[in-house]
């Protein structure tokens, strides 16, 4: 039979294993951070910055963009874990860029966003930077 130490240490166990699979930080090491670094910079010609993504959030579309580009749309983490990780991103390499009145992605907002990831990424991303450019943002 278990002691009851035992299963205290057990349930300490579990609660810092769902921790760090939750914690956003350790996601983007396994989940993001493969193709746009440690530090969200870009690789020419092939992978944008996440250093300035905030600045879309200023833009129509732009918020629903950032969550429905495939890389984090398609990604396999929960909605809550994605919301987390996008939120996390967006402070850490791009704080200077979110709006004034930027609220914190939700869940249930992530799951409407990501049940439409994006095939024409490209053309999205060119129509954004246009209205951007045009706000003066960019
Ligand atoms: C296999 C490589 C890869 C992985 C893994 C990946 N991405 Fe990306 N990401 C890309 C590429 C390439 C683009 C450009 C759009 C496209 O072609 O999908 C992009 C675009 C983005 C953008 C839009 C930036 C912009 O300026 O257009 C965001 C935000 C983003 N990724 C976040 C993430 C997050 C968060 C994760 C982890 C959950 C992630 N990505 C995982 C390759 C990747």
């Amino acid at each position: 039979m278990r002691t009851a130490s035992q299963a205290v240490l057990a349930a300490g166990l579990v609660l810092v294993q769902s921790q760090a699979a939750a914690e956003p930080r350790v996601n983007y090491i396994l989940h993001c951070q493969g193709c746009h670094l440690v530090d969200g910079r870009a690789t020419e010609g092939k992978i944008p910055a996440l250093v300035g993504a905030g600045r879309f959030l200023s833009v129509e579309g732009g918020r629903e963009f950032l969550v429905r580009v495939p890389g984090v749309s398609l990604s396999e983490l929960n909605d809550a874990e994605l919301a987390e990780l996008v939120n996390w991103m967006l402070y850490r390499f791009s704080a200077d860029d979110l709006p004034a009145d930027f609220a914190p992605y939700t869940a249930e907002e992530v799951a409407r966003y990501r049940r439409n990831p994006l095939v024409e990424v490209e053309r999205v991303r060119a129509e954004l930077t246009v209205a951007l450019r045009e706000t003066g943002d960019e």
